[in-house]
């Protein structure tokens, strides 16, 4: 065990990936204004190289953030002194980033996956055997799943979307996309278990049925793929994509900043090495561009449901802005019962609400932009946990968190197939 830990070490360092040793994940709540504040500014010291897994959100929320082991005493102090109290959440972040790259070399046994039957869906998985398993689910399923290729990224990897049709032509249809934050890895890897399950249940689950006799259901497993690669070979910490930006040294956009919804307003940065950088302009992003031109072009998407993690929340629009969405009333009746078939499962607690109302103002965000494009069901996810692991979640967490989302996908599909408009 600790000559393997040594060996990955070594491995990592000779590969010029990003380590995070001695690393800590603290969560600081912020109990009145003052201290909210002094929070709020820790964003801006550049210097302190801070991580934000939550961003600020107001008074009595967890801000979680990934402290560098040189700034760890100057923040600790600086905390200190302001009277702010903060916990430890993660003790040393290499040690998960150890453990879950030992746990993914003992599954993968360097070989693709020969059969979706005998794919390993409690492990995560590479870029290259998940493209792997869409080839398999469609060879294995041709008369319901195709794969469409809309567009490339800005390293020029194709963009993949699995489509599930019993027939027709342009049906009214389901957008699923997980993953468009990289490094949220439980997203991803309950996409390719959601493909499983489609293919698995489209007959003899009726619900399903039903949903798939008049309905297709769109699925895009790897969104950012570009920040999907390097989160596995260079910076298991990347969100972004992988743009060059003119003028500066950081690389990479927000793709959940970069739509054109209240593009570059307040809860977005215009700084180019931000986390929530919006990009040079909206729809700048190849990514998020490949999604506009589908939707557009498809004309007749239903519902769209953006999945990220972690925070367990339901969200509908909107995020730009406090004016409520004209169906606020419906998608949180929606809500409160997908929500409740989540929790049915194994008793995950999930809060839901608006964007703006429920975590912050963020702008651009891609369910506001589908909502204004007259998409009704327009949702996002935030799936495990609250914070324990946060996007570090244990893969032998992946397939109970699917398992339990894909009952609150049900509940908006169902609703979906039931209000054509
Ligand atoms: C449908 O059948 C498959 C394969 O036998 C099984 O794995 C799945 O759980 C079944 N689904 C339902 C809803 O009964
Ligand atoms: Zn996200």
């Amino acid at each position: 065990m600790r000559a393997l830990l040594l060996l990955a070490a070594l491995v990592a360092v000779a590969a010029g990936t990003e380590t995070f040793v001695g690393h800590q994940v603290l969560r600081i709540i912020p109990g009145n204004d003052k201290e909210l504040q002094k929070v709020q500014e820790l964003q801006d010291l550049e210097e302190l190289q801070l991580d934000f897994w939550l961003a600020p959100r107001g008074l009595g929320y967890p801000v979680d953030v990934r402290v560098p082991f040189p700034s760890l005493q100057p923040l600790k102090a600086h905390l200190e002194a302001n009277g702010i109290s903060y916990s430890i959440m993660i003790e040393d972040v290499q040690a998960l980033v150890d453990h879950e790259q030992m746990e993914m070399f003992r599954s993968s046994r360097s070989q693709l996956p020969l059969s979706t039957s005998t794919f390993d869906y409690s492990s995560y998985h590479s870029l290259d055997e998940i493209y792997a398993f869409m080839d398999l689910l469609v060879a294995e399923n041709p008369n319901l799943v195709s794969k469409l290729e809309i567009g490339h990224t800005t390293e020029n990897r194709p963009i993949y979307v699995l489509k599930f049709s019993k027939g027709g032509t342009n049906r009214p249809a389901i957008w699923i996309d997980t993953g468009i934050h990289s490094r949220e890895w439980v997203t991803q890897a309950s996409g390719v278990w959601f493909a499983k399950k489609i293919v698995q249940d489209h007959e003899n689950d009726s619900e399903l049925a039903s949903i798939l006799d008049k309905m297709d259901i769109f699925l895009e497993i790897v969104t950012n793929p570009d920040g999907f690669a390097f989160t596995q070979t260079k910076n298991r910490m990347w969100r972004k994509t992988r743009s060059k930006q003119s003028g500066s040294v950081c690389v990479g956009v927000d793709p959940n900043r970069n739509w054109d919804a209240g593009f570059g307003g307040s809860g977005a940065s215009k700084n180019p090495c931000s986390d929530t950088y919006h990009g040079p302009y909206a729809n700048s992003e190849p990514e998020v561009k490949a999604i506009v031109d589908f939707v557009t072009n498809h004309g007749n998407i239903k519902a769209f449901i953006s999945i990220h993690s972690y925070s367990q929340l339901l969200l509908y629009p909107y995020g730009y802005t406090t004016t409520p969405v004209p169906d606020q009333e419906e998608l949180h009746e929606i809500s409160e019962k997908a929500v409740a078939a989540l929790s049915s499962l194994y008793g995950t607690k999930y809060k839901y609400g608006s964007i703006i109302t429920t975590i912050y103002q963020a702008s651009g965000g891609t369910i506001d932009w589908t909502y204004n494009q007259g998409i009704k069901y327009s949702f996002t996810f935030e799936l495990r946990d609250t914070g324990r692991y946060g996007f570090l979640l244990p893969a032998s967490q992946i397939v109970p968190t699917a398992q339990e989302t894909w009952l609150a996908l049900k509940v908006i599909m169902v609703h979906t197939r039931d209000h054509p408009y």
